[in-house]
């Protein structure tokens, strides 16, 4: 009886020893980052002026295409009327004359990358702060994305 009572013993005290030993090495259980940050590379000129994202290369850009409008405007309704006013701020900046201040290319990646054009471009970091809200992905494609820019177009012709 007493031999089992000692074994006992000894194994509550195994056990314990892997407790014990974790709470004394407080210190030596952070990894220590030895490493230097990682230089962010450069933005390419092409980003720079068209923003980051899928849309890589210019965009064909016409004369100003109806059915391409029609498309446009029925997904900006659904999409992007809640938080953009045509004038004037609202959650985020005014559209109305976003294809003066920005080229197609970069309204296509804002639309389509729009945590990626904040975190990365400096025109998103700056509107990030400016606005403290980041736009949401609104599931666009690509082809949405580009008719939304039909729209933005003939809106900003017809009011100007
Ligand atoms: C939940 C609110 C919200 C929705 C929905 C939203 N946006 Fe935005 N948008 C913002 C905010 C806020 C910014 C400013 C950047 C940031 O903070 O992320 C922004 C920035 C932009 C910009 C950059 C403007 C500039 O001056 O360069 C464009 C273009 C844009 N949005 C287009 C759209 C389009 C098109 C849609 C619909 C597909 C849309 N947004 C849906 C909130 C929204």
């Amino acid at each position: 009886m007493n031999t089992y009572k000692h074994l006992l013993k000894s194994i509550t005290l195994l056990l314990l020893i892997p407790v014990l030993y974790s709470c004394g090495g407080e210190e030596s259980s952070e990894p220590r980052s030895t490493q230097p940050p990682v230089e962010e590379p450069a933005l390419t000129e092409f980003e720079l002026e068209h923003g980051i994202g899928p849309v890589t290369e210019p965009i064909e850009i016409g004369d100003i295409d109806p059915d391409l409008v029609t498309k446009g405007r029925n997904i900006y309704e659904m999409k992007c009327e809640m938080c953009h006013n045509y004038q004037g701020r609202m959650v985020g900046p005014e559209l109305g004359n976003v294809m003066e201040r920005r080229s197609p290319e970069f309204v296509m990646n804002f639309i389509l990358n729009p945590s990626g054009m904040v975190r990365e471009h400096p025109v998103g970091q700056e509107l990030l702060r400016e606005y403290m809200t980041a736009m949401p992905f609104q599931n666009v494609q690509k082809d949405e994305a580009r008719a939304i820019v039909e729209y933005l177009r003939y809106y900003y012709e017809e009011n100007n």
